[in-house]
């Protein structure tokens, strides 16, 4: 697993190759095959009313996130979502006994089997605690890293306040739609600078920390949609059921897209531009028909990125076979909304197509006023303004 985890570039370092190789994940899925804990997917370990609440983190997700946090012996981590305890026995073995790991899970039940895990890894000075880790775990501040393994659309008051100033605070972080695994250094002016950003998907953060619903149904046959701004007020469900039984006029835009594309790459571009952005999903019935066939496939669904207006919405599509993406207006939508996304497929080529590594994130407080500088972008969190640029490219 790690040998190919390291020609796959997802372990870069030998501190990282060394701790992946020393700790048997098998350990801690005693539910599983050896096969399985040493495949590279998630293992889902806990299902409540068919809800996916807890699991084992994809292992090039873990190795990818282990990099960004840069982790050194004698440091101090807090981390929340102890889950299985794999990736806190990795965290222990990058500190060393001169460090400490911290880490905290919502459910009792799941702290206790990764005690069981953790002891029988030979792992036993995991600190491990239940409670909400929204609100981090002050008892053990301050923290040269705290890092969540579970997402969150927010950057709590509670994780800066409980790390070192210098230190790194390392999450899936929700931005227009897109999860962002982001890794933040705690500057002395209290504000948070990226020094490295990646694609993840991750289980969403429960408890006080929880947010908003994000996926809102449109109708009782399988379509969704997921607001870029959490809680944005979308076109009412029936005028988009109306529009999406009604598919009009196209406009042909030349690109091929991948799925990575669609949601982190050209999808998070439009959505900082247009915020009443919306990520449309096809689910069980609605992915079969045939306006779903169009969108881009992703993990059992599919889904697309749209853009509202007034009697409609517009949406990127591409046929089944990868052939050039396309524009396709639904209902009465103007072409104005349709010419306006065309000029951000347009500006995000000529960018050369970034992507999620390309992003730069900083995060104000949110007492702090910020304006948008030169090609940034200006994301409203609860308790964060964030100034997303792609320093490398023009934004249009
Ligand atoms: C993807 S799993 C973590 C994987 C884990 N790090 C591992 O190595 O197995 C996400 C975990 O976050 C936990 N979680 C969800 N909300 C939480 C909260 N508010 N505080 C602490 N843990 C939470 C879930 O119970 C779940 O176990």
């Amino acid at each position: 697993m790690v040998d190919a985890l390291r020609r796959d570039g997802r372990v870069r370092s030998d501190a990282v190759a060394r701790a992946m190789g020393a700790i048997p994940r098998h350990v801690f899925l005693p539910g599983s095959t050896v096969e399985t804990a040493y495949a590279d997917t998630a293992v889902v370990t806990k299902v409540v009313d068919g809800v996916a609440l807890s699991s084992a983190s994809q292992p090039s997700m873990v190795a990818i996130m282990l990099e960004q946090l840069d982790l050194h012996p004698g440091q101090r981590v807090l981390e929340i979502g102890a889950g299985t305890g794999y990736n806190a026995a990795l965290m222990a073995q990058l500190v060393g006994a001169a460090g400490e790991v911290t880490s905290v899970d919502i459910d009792e039940d799941i702290v206790v089997a990764a005690a069981e895990h953790l002891v029988a890894a030979g792992c036993p000075d995991v600190v491990l605690v239940t409670g909400d880790g929204a609100l981090g775990y002050p008892a053990g501040a301050p923290y040269d890293r705290v890092v969540l393994t579970v997402g969150a659309a927010d950057l709590r008051p509670e994780w800066v306040a409980q790390l070192a100033t210098g230190g790194r605070l390392l999450l899936p972080l929700r931005v227009r739609g897109s999860q962002l695994s982001v890794a933040l250094d705690l500057g002395a002016d209290g504000v948070l600078r990226s020094a490295s950003v990646r694609s993840c998907a991750f289980i969403r953060l429960r408890g006080a920390g929880a947010g908003e619903e994000q996926v809102v149904a449109i109708d009782g046959r399988g379509w969704w949609a997921e607001p870029a701004e959490p809680g944005a007020p979308l076109p009412n469900a029936t005028s988009m059921r109306a529009a999406l039984d009604r598919p009009g006029a196209e406009m042909q835009l030349g690109v091929r897209l991948s799925v990575a594309d669609v949601w982190d790459g050209l999808g998070l571009w439009i959505a900082l531009a247009e915020p009443t952005a919306f990520r449309l999903l096809a689910r069980d019935a609605a992915a079969g028909s045939a306006v779903a066939a169009e969108l881009v496939e992703i993990g059992g669904a599919r889904a697309t990125i749209a853009v509202p207006g007034v009697g409609g919405f517009v949406a990127l599509v591409q046929d089944e076979h990868g052939g050039p993406a396309r524009i396709r207006c639904h209902g009465d939508v103007a072409p104005g909304v349709g010419a306006r996304v065309a000029a951000l497929v347009e500006a995000w080529v000529t960018a050369e197509r970034p992507h999620s590594a390309d992003l730069q994130l900083t995060a104000f407080p949110r007492e702090q006023s910020t304006s948008a500088a030169a090609g940034g972008r200006v994301v409203g969190l609860a308790s964060a303004t964030l100034l997303v640029e792609y320093p490398r490219a023009r934004v249009g």
